[in-house]
């Protein structure tokens, strides 16, 4: 699939406007006063909420520090480390953004063996503006032991892993009757089994450094939906299986403080949604008419869905499926 700057320009030249305009201080590193406990909760925790370090009231300001921008110290990633599946452009690089942003160290895997440019800047401004850092690791999420590997790496070095946004994923337009064994393994090994992978390899390290930690996947309304003026069976059916996916890892891992969510964007302008295009013109027409708003999204709209699931602004949210799509499915 070809990026095509053109599209994608004016948004990063307005996320600059936005993050040169946006207070560092209202992340800055004295709110990590606020910041919690690493350790796995206890059911105890929760009878005690009003005391625990977890609870919401704990994170408040105190009254003092109210006219010094210290507030919504939930959403403080300072410290905090996190790993961006498909982080190399698009959506998962615009979320890398916003947790950097927020004072987190993040990673972005992606098997393009060199990320979009949009990365340097991104990592120019996280290491000059806001003292942190982003790194790049080429992985194909396919290959468990790579997957496997890569994550280990990654929280050896600060004996952490805070969470994931796994963010991989393939397209391919194609009718069913038509569509080819080889095209429906490598939507679903990488739209299905590439998920899978890298939230297991995430979760792996959380148990291993006995921390909380959340987890959100990228689904799409196309995983509750057929999509008018898309033909992509597949890639509808991998979608449904990573929402099922969600909720049963919740399950499974939320007793250990690790919480797991998917994330149903509509349509979004980026070089995925450039390549339906190519393929089908008329499909921008109809994807505009059908939602709610008459347009289609930028990446950058989903920064504050990064930050909320990704931070302790979202502690009590897991096995949930977030649907945001300017209102294409409300009608
Ligand atoms: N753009 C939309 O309208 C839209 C809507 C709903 C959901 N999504 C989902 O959002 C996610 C991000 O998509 P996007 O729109 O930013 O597209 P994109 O093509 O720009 O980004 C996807 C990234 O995943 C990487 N990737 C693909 N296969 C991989 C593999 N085997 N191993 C490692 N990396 C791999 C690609 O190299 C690419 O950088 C996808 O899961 C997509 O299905 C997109």
């Amino acid at each position: 699939m070809s990026f095509v700057p053109r599209v994608l320009a004016p948004a990063r030249t307005r996320l600059a406007r936005v993050a040169a305009s946006t207070p560092r201080s209202l992340f800055s590193s004295s709110t990590r006063l606020y910041s919690t406990s690493n350790s796995f909760f206890s059911p105890q925790d929760i009878h005690n909420a009003s005391h625990s370090p977890d609870h919401i009231q704990s994170k408040m300001p105190a009254k003092e520090l109210l006219h010094n921008n210290h507030r919504f110290s939930e959403f403080d990633l300072e410290g905090r480390v996190y790993a961006i599946t498909g982080g190399g452009r698009g959506l998962g690089l615009s979320m890398a953004e916003a947790l950097i942003e927020a004072g987190a160290k993040v990673y972005c895997l992606d098997r393009l063996e060199s990320p979009h440019p949009d990365f340097l800047i991104a990592k120019k401004r996280a290491e000059e503006d806001y003292g942190s850092s982003l790194e790049y690791i080429r992985i194909d999420v396919r290959n468990n032991t790579e997957v496997n590997n890569a994550f280990a790496a990654i929280a050896a070095q600060g004996e952490r892993l805070d969470g994931l946004i796994a963010a991989a994923g393939i397209n391919h337009l194609q009718s069913a009757l038509e569509y080819s064994q080889q095209a429906l393994d490598d939507v679903m090994s990488i739209n299905y089994n590439g998920v899978f992978n890298s939230a297991t390899a995430a979760a792996r390290q959380m148990f291993k450094y006995q921390q909380k930690g959340s987890i959100l996947l990228v689904a799409s309304m196309s995983g509750l939906i057929a999509n008018k003026g898309m033909t992509s069976p597949v890639y509808n059916s991998s979608k449904a299986a990573v929402i099922q996916l969600g909720r049963s890892l919740a399950m499974e891992w939320g007793r250990h403080g690790i919480r797991v969510n998917s994330l149903c964007p509509g349509h979004i302008i980026t070089p995925m949604v450039d390549e339906v295009f190519r393929q089908n013109p008329a499909a921008r027409a109809t994807w505009e008419a059908e939602n709610m708003l008459g347009r289609l999204a930028l990446p950058e709209e989903f920064r504050g869905t990064a930050l909320f699931c990704l931070s302790d602004a979202s502690s009590f949210m897991t096995g949930s499926t977030l649907l945001i799509d300017g209102g294409h499915t409300a009608w």
